[in-house]
């Protein structure tokens, strides 16, 4: 097993489309496995394969990544097939530095998706879950939380996000 990096806003990879998985092979439970252990190493509670640079349409979840029953949901080509109500709340993402935010979602969903053996799996996920589900499937269509913000929060991270980026270029020089 092996931490992977995680890449940061605003790296183009994270506004890719990704591609549909069909090969459900070693590779990819290495791959599966390498999510899951970096994304405890975050720590997060949710990591999409184009936040370590891999153009898949794969999602490791853990509600609960610091219990010792630790549960890792993963999840394989995943659509969400319907959605009902709305409800705001913070968010983050181990992609996004230095930024939490309000966020509307769905607080209810229907999702469709292939489990890590490739057998198709369907289920309905409320509240925090529901949340979790919509941000990391938005990742795999090259979406990140700050695009729900608006305008102006988006423009104001932006502008934070390149001073910052420019003095760690000037602390290396
Ligand atoms: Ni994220």
């Amino acid at each position: 097993m092996a931490l992977l990096e995680i890449l940061k806003y605003p790296n183009p990879a994270l506004r890719k489309e990704t591609e549909p998985i069909s090969e459900f092979n070693n590779e990819l439970h290495e791959l599966i496995k390498n999510m899951a252990e970096t994304m405890y190493d975050a720590p997060g509670i949710g990591l999409a394969a184009p936040q370590v640079g891999v153009n898949k349409q794969l999602v490791v979840i853990d509600l609960h990544p610091k219990d010792e029953e630790r549960q890792l949901i993963v999840l394989i080509n995943p659509e969400i097939s319907e959605g009902e109500g709305s409800v705001v709340d913070e968010e983050g993402c181990l992609s996004v530095v230095d930024l939490s935010a309000n966020v509307s979602r769905f607080a209810h969903v229907k999702v469709k998706a292939q489990n890590a053996q490739g057998d198709p799996i369907e289920f309905e996920a409320e509240d925090w879950f529901a949340r979790v589900i919509q941000h990391e499937v938005d990742h795999l269509h090259g979406i990140l939380f700050i695009d729900h913000l608006s305008r102006l929060k988006r423009a104001l991270y932006k502008k934070k996000r390149k001073k910052q980026l420019h003095e760690l270029v000037n602390m290396s020089k």
